[in-house]
């Protein structure tokens, strides 16, 4: 476990690097990327922050305490429904608008359901997409930004990382159905769950391969107190209430998260495949090979080990087979039909 003395001394590190960082909180307006975004304001000089979400009225009032915490911060909010891939590439051309490159993609968007398939318009199941397909189109359309992150010429400014806040264990436990990767005919919560946790375990590990210069950690962040269950009604949340007080012993308090993750966002541990060689103790990726770019995070910063599972999906090609259906929905969403 790294401890949160380390996470801490780590942290206040960050007042020590150049002004000008820019990174995009895409799911900031609650929860565990708001806590996130809120360290990463409180810890750095001058930043530039892009918070990704719907809710205007947070995002109104979320901007007036990060500005209070540091006003040297610049603070963008986007109004984005991005379980819509239309929607994830204009907020992008929004960003490259103004940016000449990114240092950190930090997505947390995503929501609880007990539903079914919730069809959007462009065919993908809406859980799905901000799970999976929505965050790798970021991750897509905003790679060469994050490489130029990893290029300036000032020395302290070179932090170019993407992480995905989900569960990357589902995934390494489960095996997802190549045949029906996007679950259009086999979709239940628990297909989505594994569907969702593996191909981003995969897709980051294709990343990292494609991209040496930007790291990318899939991270699980334990049971933390947020917004996360506001979409399930009144009974659910008062149930969760109830719930929550019983599971408090084994919950992660939301601002230690915001701390931890900033860490996970951060640290030199989870070096890029191009600059491990240069950290001494740089962690095992996803792939249990040091330094290879792509790391899977328990919720107290220590990688996760390859599991049984995992090594058997990659000696199949999984990787390259996720890759290849993913780019088949964008291309079909994004170029051609507007559908998948
Ligand atoms: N909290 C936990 O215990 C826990 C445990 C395991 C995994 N996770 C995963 O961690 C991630 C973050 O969870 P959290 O607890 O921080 O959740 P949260 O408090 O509900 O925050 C989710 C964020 O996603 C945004 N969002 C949801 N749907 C959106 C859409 N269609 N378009 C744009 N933004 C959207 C929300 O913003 P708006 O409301 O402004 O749209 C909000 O900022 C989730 O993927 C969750 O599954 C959480």
């Amino acid at each position: 476990m790294v401890s949160l003395t380390e996470i801490r001394t780590h942290n206040a590190t960050l007042k020590s690097l150049s002004s000008g960082l820019v990174a995009i909180f895409v799911g900031g307006t609650s929860g565990i990327g708001l806590s996130t975004a809120r360290e990463f304001v409180r810890n750095t000089n001058s930043p530039h922050v892009y918070l990704v979400g719907r809710n205007q009225a947070e995002a109104t009032r979320i901007i007036g305490e990060l500005r209070e915490i540091n006003p040297t911060s610049q603070l963008d909010f986007i109004k984005s429904d991005v379980s819509l891939l239309k929607n994830v590439d204009e907020a992008c051309r929004q960003i490259k608008e103004k940016e000449q490159k990114v240092n950190l993609l930090f997505m947390t968007v995503g929501y609880v359901t007990f539903q079914g398939r919730d069809e959007t318009e462009e065919g993908l199941d809406r859980k799905f997409a901000v799970h999976y397909y929505a965050r790798i189109r970021f991750l897509q359309n905003l790679s060469p930004l994050l490489t130029a992150g990893a290029n300036s010429p000032d020395p302290t400014l070179t932090l170019s990382r993407a992480v995905s806040v989900l569960d990357p264990k589902i995934g390494r436990a489960g095996r997802p159905n190549f045949s029906d990767l996007s679950l259009k005919d086999n979709f239940t919560l628990r297909n989505c769950a594994t569907h969702a946790s593996a191909m981003n375990n995969f897709a980051l590990e294709h990343f990292a391969q494609t991209y040496p210069g930007t790291s990318f950690v899939h991270a699980y962040p334990s049971i933390v107190g947020t917004g996360a269950m506001r979409g399930l009604g009144t009974a659910w949340t008062a149930a969760w209430k109830v719930g929550g007080m019983l599971l408090k012993p084994f919950m992660v308090d939301l601002g230690e998260s915001g701390e931890r993750h900033l860490f996970a966002a951060t640290a030199p541990r989870y070096a890029p495949r191009a600059r491990a060689e240069r950290v001494e103790d740089v962690a095992k990726g996803g792939d249990d090979v040091k330094g290879s770019g792509s790391y899977q995070l328990n919720w107290d910063g220590e990688t996760l080990p390859d599991s049984k599972t995992a090594a058997t999906l990659r000696a199949e090609d999984a990787e390259k087979r996720i890759w290849t259906h993913t780019e088949e929905v964008f291309k079909k969403v994004c170029e051609e039909s507007g559908k998948y």
